[in-house]
């Protein structure tokens, strides 16, 4: 219940909002209207002057009980110092998106480009493809500011927790379960968005900004009774320094990203965004982190609704404004911070803190310089958005993410002169909008597989067979009819939004219902085996399809986007050749037996737990990390290892190199900073051996010499996507560092680097490097 006093305390907040119209209206949506002259001339206005200078003036005039309303992620409108309100809140996870609050395509701008989910896209393992795509959305973003459709540039993505649990609703908007991986996502992305260069130096200014998100070890939604918002997470340091943390790390250190969620759940005990260590002393202090730190939605009141973490909501509010959380995700502590301060909780200095942060990020945005047309980036327009180059792009991210899981001796590619009829299967051939996974928004067009197919082969059928993908009701005798009387047949099955999303994992691996026995009925009667395309974004158990030579082909294709369909149908033509590999693990059914509130990534023998991921899951894999065919054959082969680039000249004297081609290094008499300071160059010669020209990545991992005390089976620890002509070869140069690169992470958090054989595996390639530590 509300008492009196807290009821008091909510007028002026309303006060703001109820203002005529007519005074809100002569605000224009950015501060610092060169045309207005009681305004134009504060300090906070001048461009010129340091932010931090501009942010503190600003402050200096802002009542409480004004600070207290910028504090919710609708800031509203400060009338008489020209400020106009501010939406904190915008998704941007594959596309600029309306989910949030601040992004409308109600104007003369009614659609944007929606790439495909970031499961899919990671699959390319190509960072220049993810960079690329976060330079579009960052365009697309300042056009819709520019064109009025933008209350605000904050964007509340990359999502990049660890997929670590399969059967995770979330999973499908992560780069997947390695964490080497998650973290070049994440620089990519963050760069690309806020107008850095690939290369990650600064732009001009910043474009839109990217928020790093969920910090931290949040991969659960809705499981079994456990809900995100309540859950604890317990996490050992040794998985929170290699397998948790590294993916915000990077985002933070190398992405510069502006911007960092704390999640729902607790860590230790700890609700994160009550967690100063975690806010405070590692983003902000050790990481270096420059931006704001806004709440999940509603997370600060979870704290004390759901999880009696603290007495009272004034508890939470200011616990987490002292913790370094700068902006809250819903309105509680716009509701409590003044009975917070009142009660002696909270300080004033407590939200000065924040609004700094807050109000700097609006000022790097270019929201404080007056009308967009006159800022940075105001030239972007309307044009820009779903541009033939952008939508172009989202095809390539489609293409080159799609993975080619089976494939029968070349059954795939189809050609289009001896398919005479086609018959599509399936709840997923023909439903434009499960293309887009979640946090879409309007597509500039978006066409189905089957209205593709439609265009390749004149003579395509169509029957659903299962009425949802659910798949509890449907026609399977129609689909076995079907396919029995056509030439080719490609079902499209698999998952979708009502199955796996957020607020709501999956309970099983299984594909839902009867798919696997239309699958398999339906390939007793074709004519020749069968294509089947799988779209989800987690993985299913589909073991069955492996030995099953009624099933051709398989592909993966994620939520592959507004121009997925083309995408898929150019595959199975063979007009672009496969080169996705799985970002992470599919596993058996039987891992259902392990409980998703596990967070351990270690596999423990003796109570029977396999392990998480690639690196530590000690089971047989469905699929493993990595996996993908393509319509050629690649072959590897070591090059030349060399040790490049010793910027201390006496270090060589710790490195020889024999005549069988091992490396080794004595690192015994090595101070760290020269360790530090070693590189190893290990180049792959890679070789196309057709028959078709194709993009193809290679994957370099580590295999260390014991496994003991945890340490991973193999770590990914570099990789690079190339396009390769049928015959070509190339050379890939990979650069490590040892003393980075190969340190394992002990159970206390320490990183130790072990003595022995080191191998560097590239497909069945291997090269030792020999350590003595
Ligand atoms: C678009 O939607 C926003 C939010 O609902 C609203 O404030 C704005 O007036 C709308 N614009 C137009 C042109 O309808
Ligand atoms: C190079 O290594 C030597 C020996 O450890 C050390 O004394 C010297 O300071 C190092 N020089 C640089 C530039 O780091
Ligand atoms: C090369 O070095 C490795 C590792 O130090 C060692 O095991 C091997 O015997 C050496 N080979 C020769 C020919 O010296």
């Amino acid at each position: 219940m509300r008492t009196q006093r807290e009821a008091l305390l909510l007028i002026p907040s309303i006060l703001l909002l109820l203002l005529p119209s007519s005074i809100l209206s002569a605000i224009p949506p950015f501060s610092c209207d060169t045309s207005n002259p009681s305004t134009k001339d504060y300090p906070f206005c001048k461009a010129t002057l340091p932010i931090e200078q501009r942010v503190d003036d600003l402050i200096s005039r802002l009542s409480l009980v004004e600070k207290i309303s910028q504090l919710g992620d609708r800031a509203p409108p400060i009338p008489r110092l020209g400020l106009p309100g501010y939406k904190w809140w915008s998704e941007a996870l594959h596309g600029v998106s309306d989910a949030g609050r601040g992004i409308h395509y109600n104007g003369s701008i009614s659609a944007g480009t929606s790439f495909p989910q970031v499961i899919l896209t990671a699959a390319s393992f190509n960072p220049l493809l993810w960079y690329r795509i976060g330079e579009a959305i960052g365009t697309e973003a300042r056009a819709l500011y520019n064109a009025g459709q933008a209350e605000g540039l904050t964007f509340w993505a990359p999502n990049i927790n660890i997929f670590r649990d399969p059967r995770w609703g979330r999973g499908q908007e992560t780069p997947g379960e390695d964490p080497l991986m998650a973290s070049k996502y994440a620089i990519s992305y963050v760069r690309g968005v806020q107008g850095d260069s690939y290369q990650g130096d600064g732009g001009a200014g910043l474009k839109a900004s990217a928020c790093c998100k969920h910090f931290t070890a949040y991969d659960i939604d809705r499981w079994n009774g456990v809900l995100r918002y309540s859950f604890n997470a317990k996490v050992s340091v040794q998985d929170l320094e290699d397998t948790y943390q590294p993916p915000f790390k990077s985002c933070v250190e190398e992405g510069r990203a502006t911007g960092i969620m704390c999640s729902y759940n607790q860590v230790n005990g700890v609700p994160t965004c009550a967690d100063s260590n975690l806010l405070t002393k590692t983003a902000r202090g050790l990481w270096g982190f420059y931006g704001y730190i806004t709440s999940d939605c509603d997370a600060v009141s979870v704290i004390y609704t759901n999880q009696k973490y603290t007495r009272t909501p004034e508890d939470a509010v200011a616990i987490t404004l002292k913790a370094g959380m700068d902006v809250n995700c819903g309105e509680y502590v716009q509701k409590y911070a003044y009975s917070a301060i009142k009660q002696g909780k909270l300080s004033e200095n407590d939200i000065n803190r924040a609004l700094r942060n807050l109000f700097a990020v609006r000022m790097r945005l270019g929201l404080f310089n007056g009308s967009p047309k006159h800022v940075l980036y105001g030239d972007i327009t309307s044009i820009q958005v779903c541009s033939s180059a952008h939508q172009y792009l989202a095809l390539e991210a489609a293409r080159d993410g799609i993975v080619l899981l089976k494939n029968l001796e070349g059954f795939l590619p189809l050609s289009k002169s001896k398919v005479s009829s086609l018959g599509v299967i399936g709840p997923n051939a023909n439903r434009a909008s499960m293309l887009l996974g979640n946090y879409y928004g309007p597509p500039c067009k978006s066409n189905t597989p089957l209205q593709v197919l439609q265009n390749y082969v004149k003579n395509t059928r169509f029957v659903a067979g299962c009425d949802t993908v659910i798949c509890n009701s449907g026609h399977i005798d129609e689909a076995v009819k079907l396919a029995s009387s056509v030439d080719y047949v490609i079902l499209f099955m698999g998952l979708d939004q009502t199955v796996e999303r957020e607020d709501f994992d999956r309970e099983d691996l299984a594909l839902p219902g009867m798919q696997q026995s239309l699958i398999t009925n339906v390939a007793r009667v074709a004519k020749r085996p069968v294509i089947l395309v799988l779209l989800c974004g987690g993985p299913v158990d589909v073991s069955f399809v492996k030995d099953d030579e009624k099933i051709g082909s398989v592909l993966w294709g994620g939520y592959p986007g507004e121009a997925g369909g083309l995408a898929i149908a150019e595959v199975l033509f063979g007009e672009h050749n496969p080169g996705g590999r799985l970002p992470l693990t599919w596993y058996p059914q039987d891992f259902i037996r392990v409980p998703m509130t596990d967070m351990r990534m270690r596999a423990d023998p003796a109570s029977g737990y396999p392990g998480r991921t690639y690196r530590f899951y000690n089971g047989k894999p469905v699929f493993e990390f990595g996996h993908g065919l393509s319509y050629s054959t690649f072959s590897y082969k070591f090059k030349s290892i060399a040790q490049s680039h010793l910027l201390n000249k006496s270090a060589t004297a710790f490195q020889s190199s024999n005549k069988s081609g091992i490396i080794s290094y004595d690192l015994s008499m090595m101070s760290t900073a020269e360790c530090e300071m070693l590189k190893l160059s290990a180049m792959v010669r890679v070789e196309n051996h057709g028959p078709m020209d194709g993009k193809h990545s290679v994957l370099l991992f580590l295999r260390r010499p014991s496994l003991v005390s945890g340490r991973a089976r193999k770590q990914l620890v570099a990789f690079e996507s190339l396009s390769l002509k049928a015959g070509e070869r190339a050379h890939v140069e990979f650069v490590l560092k040892p003393c980075e690169h190969f340190v394992h992470t002990e159970e206390d958090g320490r990183k130790v680097m072990d003595d022995g054989s080191h191998f560097l595996v590239v497909g069945e390639e291997k090269f030792e490097v020999s350590i003595i530590a």
